[in-house]
């Protein structure tokens, strides 16, 4: 059966070796030609399978484009040909040494690496290696909890869509609704890459743009876009990826003997156990995301929305609920688990965030299934993943009903999860 295939790996090798920009992977030649920072974290891990020297470098390079304020930025425009993509470094007006966006994206870096260490064969490399990356971490997890929580609510706020790296989820239909529409007219870049129908629409891509405008109009200050910036939106997501990545790192420091700023990371992990409750809704059986601006609860099921028992944020009670849900969820596509749950009017199959299948939330959403002892749930996500590549190959994300590939072709974090994950 093709699910018991063997996974590729020479091929999934070339593609990362292919997509490899002297110390950087892009996500795939073409529609994304910089670097990316969850792709990044997320490709670390499947060079490490080959090349461990290749898969430090990739952390490395990323952390050179750390803003002096912590920050991570989710895109690093290494090189010279900035114009290959929109909106580019022009637009986004950030004034770093390497041209970068001005918001961040999910903070795995320290579970990525974590993982790294924990699994190197040559140990001493990797402890030469991470060693210095470590107080960039604890920087980088320091600005989340004090830019993007400044009165402490436990609960970090995002400023833009593109930061969940769920990019036009339908979970932000309603908050980037009250967004402006930017005035001025532009050419999208990614529709020479990929059909429109698997991209996001021309009035979300405006109001996308009006975000990017804002921080640079108010030069990037944090405390007067926290309080004006139109979308503001508390992404469940976002808050699990960081609290499971806070845990994560702090064996690192003790490891490393790193004492600065590690309290402040122990603060904010525990001001997140404290409030994340306000995001269950029972009703729904997940966690929901939280628009601010509106004072309401975005109630969409996503995979965004169990991503919480990654983090150990749910109690036994709602950690099985979530469970029987993503069972039922599996069970309503040909493969699974959709990125937005099949049973809601906003399914779209093929649209990107909205109905597809990615790799790597099925690796993060298997982990936690087994590590909430179901791993059953592990093994059907596993050979579900396992099928799309052998049966479409290493594409972006996947259509979960037509069971075929979508998006870029080629794709970077698609050859890493199945080298490091399904080989
Ligand atoms: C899109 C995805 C995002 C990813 C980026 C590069 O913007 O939504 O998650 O990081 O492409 O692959």
């Amino acid at each position: 059966m093709s699910e018991s295939r063997l996974i590729d790996t020479a091929a999934a090798r070339e593609i990362l070796r292919a997509n490899d920009r002297d110390g950087h992977t892009v996500p795939t030649d073409g529609l994304y030609p910089f670097q990316w920072s969850w792709d990044s974290a997320i490709t670390a891990l499947g060079w490490q399978t080959f090349d461990e020297d290749r898969a430090w470098r990739e952390a490395e390079v990323m952390f050179d484009g750390q803003w002096g304020n912590g920050m991570l930025p989710h895109i690093l425009f290494h090189g010279g040909n900035a114009d290959s993509y929109f909106p580019g470094p022009s637009v986004w007006g950030s004034r770093t040494r390497i041209p970068s966006s001005a918001i961040s994206q999910p903070a795995i870096w320290a579970t990525t690496l974590g993982m790294m260490l924990e699994r190197a064969a040559d140990r001493k490399l990797a402890e030469t290696r991470l060693a210095p990356l470590v107080p960039k971490l604890v920087d980088y997890h320091r600005w989340w909890y004090r830019e993007r929580d400044p009165d402490g609510t436990g609960l970090i706020v995002s400023y833009h869509p593109w930061e969940s790296g769920m990019d036009n989820s339908p979970a932000w239909d309603k908050p980037l609704a009250r967004v402006p529409e930017v005035e001025w007219t532009y050419e999208r870049r990614d529709l020479g890459h990929v059909d429109s129908d698997q991209r996001p629409h021309k009035p979300e891509y405006d109001r996308y743009l009006y975000l990017v405008d804002f921080y640079k109009r108010h030069d990037f200050n944090s405390r007067v876009i926290y309080e004006e910036c139109p979308y503001r939106v508390i992404d469940v997501a976002l808050v699990a990826l960081l609290h499971r990545a806070s845990i994560d790192l702090l064996p690192l420091c003790a490891h490393f003997g790193i004492t600065e700023g590690v309290e402040e990371v122990e603060a904010g992990i525990s001001r997140t156990q404290a409030a994340i409750d306000r995001l269950w809704n029972d009703e729904r059986r997940c966690f929901l995301s939280f628009d601010t601006r509106a004072d309401e609860p975005l109630d969409v099921i996503t995979t965004g929305t169990v991503l919480p028992l990654f983090a150990g944020l749910a109690s036994d009670a709602q950690a099985s609920a979530m469970l029987e849900l993503i069972e039922e969820w599996l069970d309503a596509s040909t493969v699974g688990l959709a990125s937005t749950h099949p049973a809601s009017p906003l399914y779209e199959p093929k649209r990107y965030w909205r109905g597809p299948i990615w790799s790597h939330i099925n690796w993060m959403i298997a982990l936690s299934a087994e590590a909430a002892g179901r791993p059953d749930i592990a093994e059907r996500l596993q050979s579900d993943t396992r099928r799309l590549i052998n049966e479409a190959g290493f594409w972006e994300y996947f259509d979960p009903d037509a069971v075929a590939g979508c998006g870029g072709d080629r794709f970077s974090w698609t050859a890493a999860v199945a080298l490091y994950w399904l080989a």
